[in-house]
């Protein structure tokens, strides 16, 4: 299905009824991350999952960047608008936590609850920022395929079988380079949400990897200090991409989360 919002095509599927959870996925993937939640949907609760793609990437609209978090966030609350769903809960992996952060910051009437799994409230460094152009450089004049090669050893367990690895690659090399530069350009203009964590009002859920790469384990422990009441679960053998490395286990932590939210 497709919504128009904000001058962009977005696509997007549905599954269930009940509980309105909109799924967020990561950078550079797209909505195929979350393709064990929806399989196994059921075990959620009475839940609907909306699970769109992104601008610039999978099967939605491509234009040029940077896609800014707040930019990202406004498309999921137009999508909903579209869906005629007044609130949700959230639920964003990495990239998709930092929109999570954006639509708290923009939209928090319209939140029922959200879980922030393999998410980081720091900003990027400037070292940090430095890297996303040069790689946002790279993609536009070479291609996605190096993007896939220098990320996939950091997104998923080093235990992580090679087949795992070659379903996350087909889905990193669908996208177009000016998406991918697009959203590495947005990422590093995030602003910093660690000052936002105390204000977070609704029930909160962190999801982490045991051996993730890019979420700090320091970091998993300040947004748990810093958001009141949140919970945090530490999956083990999953890396930074958990809900599609370890879906089970994902899928158990979230279901008793949504449980206790009416799902
Ligand atoms: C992601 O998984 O969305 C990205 O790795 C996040 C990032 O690069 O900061």
């Amino acid at each position: 299905m497709y919504a128009q919002v904000n001058g962009i095509r977005l696509f997007y599927t549905e599954h269930g009824q009940g509980l309105p959870v909109l799924l967020i996925h990561a950078f550079p993937v797209n909505s195929a991350l979350w393709q064990e939640q929806i399989a196994q949907h059921t075990m959620l609760g009475n839940v609907r999952l909306i699970v769109p793609d992104l601008r610039g990437f999978g099967q939605s609209d491509t234009p040029e960047g940077p896609y800014r978090m707040e930019t990202l966030a406004d498309d999921l609350a137009a999508l909903l608008d579209h869906l005629a769903i007044e609130r949700a809960v959230l639920a964003g992996v990495s990239m998709g936590g930092y929109i999570a952060f954006a639509f708290f910051r923009r939209h928090a009437e319209r939140l029922q609850g959200l879980v922030l799994a393999n998410t980081r409230a720091i900003a990027d460094s400037e070292e940090g920022k430095a890297g996303r152009e040069t790689n946002a450089q790279l993609a536009l004049r070479e291609g996605v395929g190096i993007i896939a090669d220098m990320m996939l050893p950091k997104l998923v367990a080093p235990t992580a079988p090679d087949e795992l690895k070659a379903n996350l690659r087909a889905i990193i090399e669908q996208h177009s380079p000016v998406g991918i530069a697009g959203a590495l350009r947005g990422m590093a203009l995030r602003p910093e949400s660690v000052s936002l964590l105390p204000q977070i009002n609704v029930p909160t859920l962190l999801v982490g990897g045991r051996d993730d790469q890019i979420t700090q384990r320091a970091e998993y422990d300040e947004m748990h200090a810093g958001i009141p009441g949140s919970e945090l679960v530490i999956i083990e053998e999953a890396g930074h991409l958990a809900c599609f490395e370890k879906p089970t286990a994902f899928n158990a932590a979230v279901a008793t989360f949504l449980k206790r939210l009416g799902a």
